[in-house]
């Protein structure tokens, strides 16, 4: 039998990946492994974006990782007929325009099929069902507790993309904020609002695929500028939630449904 007569499907799995091995298994690998569940028909492939993760993965662990340009020259190699790239991003920011969208686009005409799935937080449908998604993660508050969480922020126009979840989870939801390390709004944002509300419990969080480096150090660090230092010096009883969104089964079930969307496309 000719295999290569066998029309091959596959689906790119592209994070911006982390460097913390436990880490990677409980969110990055969560995500994968569930999505190869869902589509058994399917080669599960996986890149990340950050080349610097890439560097430190393959000196230190030898363990070499493609970013989205090499899993594609693969897949092309292979001649897969359809390919799915799906980010586990979780706006259209920076990386998802320059390291997901740049190179798939380099990549059109080489397969019968190529389409790249949202990130977690694109449609205004993707935002009600994210906060659902949040809602299996969160804890019951009561009316003196809060929940901040520590997204990543950007300089890239999707930035904002944290506003209009802000909004939408105050209509609803309105014990929970976020602010952002590199981006708006910032946690000095956010205390004024706490303040306001007569809160004196909170739990940081942090809404990222992975709880790495920023919320290891930048939010749950004993710093005296991480956000944990910051909120108890204003007053507050801070518990930490380490886990990373790619730990949430409600959130891989997002990236899933973003694929099975992929797939109702031309
Ligand atoms: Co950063």
């Amino acid at each position: 039998m000719d295999n290569r007569a066998v029309p091959k499907k596959g689906i790119l799995v592209v994070s911006f990946g982390t460097s913390f091995t436990d880490i990677r298994k409980r969110t990055i690998e969560a995500c994968e492994n569930r999505i190869c569940s869902a589509f058994p028909g399917f080669e599960i492939r996986r890149a990340f974006t950050s080349e610097i993760i890439r560097k430190i993965l393959k000196e230190r662990d030898g363990l070499v990782i493609d970013n989205t340009v090499l899993a594609l020259e693969k897949m092309k190699e292979e001649k897969l007929s359809q390919v799915i790239v799906q980010p586990l991003h979780i706006i259209p920011g920076e990386e998802f325009h320059t390291k997901v969208l740049a190179p798939v686009r380099a990549f059109q005409g080489a397969f019968d099929k190529l389409v790249v799935g949202r990130p977690l937080l694109t449609t205004i449908e993707d935002y009600r069902i994210a906060i659902m998604a949040l809602d299996k993660q969160l804890p019951q508050l009561g009316d003196d507790e809060a929940v901040v969480m520590m997204g990543h922020g950007s300089a890239h126009p999707a930035n904002a993309c944290y506003s209009c979840l802000q909004q939408m989870l105050a209509e609803s939801r309105p014990n929970i904020f976020i602010a952002t390390v590199e981006g708006y709004p910032q946690l000095e944002n956010v205390i004024p609002k706490l303040k306001c509300t007569k809160i004196k419990k909170v739990t940081l969080m942090a809404y990222m695929l992975v709880a790495g480096d920023h919320a290891l150090n930048d939010m749950a660090g004993s710093n005296e500028d991480s956000w944990k230092s910051i909120l108890e010096k204003e007053g507050f009883e801070v518990k930490i939630d380490l886990r990373g969104l790619g730990e949430n089964p409600a959130c891989q079930d997002i990236y899933i449904e973003h694929i099975k969307d992929c797939l109702k496309e031309g």
